[in-house]
């Protein structure tokens, strides 16, 4: 199966209001096009949206997001960031009844379980996973152990070498990461960093997702962006391949 990981969307208020000098609205578009274009020479079964979809947590921005999203007319996972607000997501969830996104956040296939974890810590940057949610993580991965599995996230769980964000990371990524071990998860998809990165560690993929709003430049510990943008086609066969789209 093939999946699509966009991440860190940041869409502000309105569309007039830009960070950076970017306008999140145009960026957002872009990549959904991207996927409708995609789709028409592969077929994609299923999108990860890991967090950061609004900058400060606006009804209509999270509005614009389900009905953009939607328009993808491919199946969606909705995982919350920092910059998120929980409570605005299931307002507008409820409103709009959003047709393909995942309420249960989870997705099988023959081969594959795709799962997520929430890490947000209410009115924090840095992330951290609480021990029920790794509990109920563990559960949901014993149940699907005949299934290959990949636990979606949003903050990073590796240091990406760019203290600006490595200083926000997930506290608690040794728990995660040993839980990942013990179950042999085969794959691990961040977003949160801004910054496309891959690792191979005890035979576990684990990636960062490139962002759609802006990427921190690498190594900065002081607020310096670049413009590209972008997002992961994973293709989760045998032997999983990643292939990082940019623009
Ligand atoms: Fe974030």
């Amino acid at each position: 199966m093939k999946a699509i990981q966009i991440t860190d969307i940041h869409l502000t208020q309105s569309r007039e209001h830009q960070l950076f000098n970017v306008n999140l609205y145009d960026n957002f578009d872009t990549i959904c096009e991207e996927i409708c274009r995609i789709k028409r020479v592969t077929e994609i079964d299923l999108i990860i949206v890991s967090g950061d979809i609004t900058n400060d947590g606006d009804i209509d921005a999270y509005r614009y997001f389900f009905k953009r999203m939607d328009s993808c007319q491919t199946p969606y996972i909705t995982i919350a960031g920092n910059h998120d607000l929980k409570n605005n997501i299931d307002t507008v969830i409820t409103e709009i009844k959003p047709k393909y996104n995942i309420t249960s956040g989870e997705y099988n296939d023959k081969n594959w379980f795709i799962t997520y974890v929430d890490t947000v810590v209410k009115g924090e940057d840095y992330g951290f996973i609480t021990q029920n949610n790794l509990a109920e993580l563990e559960k949901r991965i014993i149940l699907n152990k005949k299934f290959n599995t990949a636990v979606f996230m949003h903050h990073h769980t590796i240091p990406v070498g760019t203290p600006i964000v490595d200083s926000c990371m997930l506290e608690n990524a040794a728990d995660l990461l040993t839980l990942c071990k013990k179950h042999k998860v085969k794959f691990i998809g961040c977003g949160h960093a801004h910054t496309s990165r891959i690792w191979h560690q005890n035979d576990i993929t684990i990636s960062v997702a490139p962002a759609v709003s802006f990427q921190w430049l690498s190594g900065t510990d002081t607020v310096k962006t670049t413009k590209s943008f972008g997002f992961n086609i994973i293709d989760f066969s045998e032997n999983i391949s990643l292939t990082s789209c940019s623009y």
